[in-house]
């Protein structure tokens, strides 16, 4: 059965984010989409129909989780699925192993990296976790890749790499700490999708992109700690 839920979803004001703010508005849950831009933000909202509600959140700035959750606290009450979304990869576009240069990566751009996907996810979690009930089903889905799959990790693109195998640390230990609730965390791996990051030869369409999301909140399969590409299980 239909059960209406509340949604909120980081980095959606375009991409897979977006995407997954619009079918789930449009099938009845109510979703609070979030952006760094409030330009962009409101834009995004305001051309999905149903219950959505906009506000700014920028995953990298402390202050900015914190007024987010001032919010929750005021004027939503209960979050349903948190949905860890916001995410970049700022390394060298390089897909080919190079060990006359491998980690051609800077720092910097490694630190960027893990501040944005790795611990961007971290704060808004910890933050938004009080206002998740755990005895009735809740989610959290940590947006992340098979690039970060240490199964089949390969060269090219450390940092962004590195940030989605910790983001799915960051499910084991979320997973671990809940087992006896009724929260369940898991990763997804939207494929290779035509989005800003994936670029325009990528092989999957955004709605192909959030099957696994959407199953999750929709059918509320029994499934904890898993990393999930639709609706099959990947290894980690
Ligand atoms: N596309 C793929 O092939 C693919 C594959 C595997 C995994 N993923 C993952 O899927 C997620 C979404 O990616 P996408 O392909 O939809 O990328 P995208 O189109 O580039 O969208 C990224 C979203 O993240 C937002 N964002 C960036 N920095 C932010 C910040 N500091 N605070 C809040 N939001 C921020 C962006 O907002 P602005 O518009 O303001 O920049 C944008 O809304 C990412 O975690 C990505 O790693 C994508």
């Amino acid at each position: 059965m239909f059960r209406k839920k509340t949604v909120l979803i980081t980095g959606a004001n375009r991409g897979i984010g977006y995407e997954a703010a619009k079918e789930l508005a449009e099938s009845g849950h109510r979703v609070i989409l979030t952006a760094r831009n409030e330009e962009k933000g409101l834009k995004a909202k305001d051309s999905i129909k149903g219950d959505v509600i906009f506000y700014l959140l920028d995953v990298t700035q402390s202050e900015s989780i914190k007024h987010l959750a001032k919010f929750i606290e005021k004027d939503v009450g209960t979050i349903d699925v948190l949905i860890n979304n916001a995410g970049s990869l700022f390394d060298p576009k390089r897909f080919e192993v190079n060990p006359d240069n491998p980690l051609d990566t800077s720092v910097e751009v490694l630190n960027q990296t893990l501040q944005l996907n790795l611990v961007g996810a971290y704060n808004v979690t910890k933050h938004v976790l009080p206002f998740m009930n755990k005895t009735k089903r809740a989610d959290i889905i940590n947006v992340s890749s098979g690039m970060g799959a240490l199964r089949e990790m390969g060269g090219g693109t450390p940092a962004y790499r590195i940030s989605k195998t910790a983001l799915n640390a960051l499910t084991k230990i979320l997973t671990a700490e809940f087992k006896k609730t009724n929260l369940h965390v898991n990763s997804i791996c939207p494929g290779w999708v035509r989005t800003d990051l994936g670029g325009p030869e990528a092989i999957r369409s955004v709605e192909e992109g959030v099957v696994g999301i959407l199953w999750i909140i929709n059918d509320e399969p029994e499934v904890r700690g898993q990393f999930i590409r639709d609706k099959e299980f990947l290894e980690f």
